[in-house]
């Protein structure tokens, strides 16, 4: 089974994806940290030198490789989307054919209070463009989701907790 956690930036993926391969004994990847891997940048660099079509052209890339191509480190994994991961169609038809999703939902209020000041690693939040963005992508995580959670009070390993219960 390959669990994929999506959301909104800041919605908690990476953290609960950590939290929920401790609880699952599964291995987590992060989709743009295998990105920084695979291309030897950081994500703020590869906006910064070729745009984010560029990184979109990355991101399925390495969404193909996981999920079709085998290069994940086991069969079974959760994987930690970007937040944009969704938007294309072809990924989004991936991630829904291969892997179990979970849209970690919050509200605009605990996202932005999440991202201050964390706006340096994530090159769409520069120059505003948040809500426009949020409410243009909320459908497609609903869309693109087996499960919702809406994740507002609860700890990352709280919601871990509600995954493994979901999933079992
Ligand atoms: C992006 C979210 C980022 C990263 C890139 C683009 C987006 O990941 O993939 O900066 O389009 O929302 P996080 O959601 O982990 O911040």
């Amino acid at each position: 089974m390959i669990i994929a956690l999506t959301g909104f930036m800041g919605s908690g993926k990476s953290s609960v994806g950590k939290d929920l391969s401790t609880l699952l004994g599964l291995p987590v990847v992060d989709l743009d940290r295998y990105i920084e891997q695979r291309s030897g940048f950081r994500i703020p660099e590869i906006f910064a030198a070729s745009g984010e079509s560029a990184f979109r052209d990355l991101e399925t890339a390495a969404l193909r490789e996981l999920l079709f191509e085998g290069t994940s480190p086991e069969p079974s994994f959760i994987l930690s989307l970007g937040g944009g991961a969704i938007v294309r169609k072809e990924n989004a038809e991936m991630i829904r054919e291969k892997c179990t999703c979970i849209f970690l939902r919050a509200s605009e209020e605990t996202l932005r209070l999440r991202l201050r000041g964390e706006q340096s690693g994530r090159p769409l939040l520069k120059g505003g463009g948040f809500e426009a963005l949020l409410e243009e992508r909320t459908p497609l995580y609903t869309a693109a989701a087996d499960f919702i959670i809406d994740t507002d009070t609860l700890t990352p390993m709280q919601i871990a907790g509600v995954i493994a219960n979901l999933i079992s």
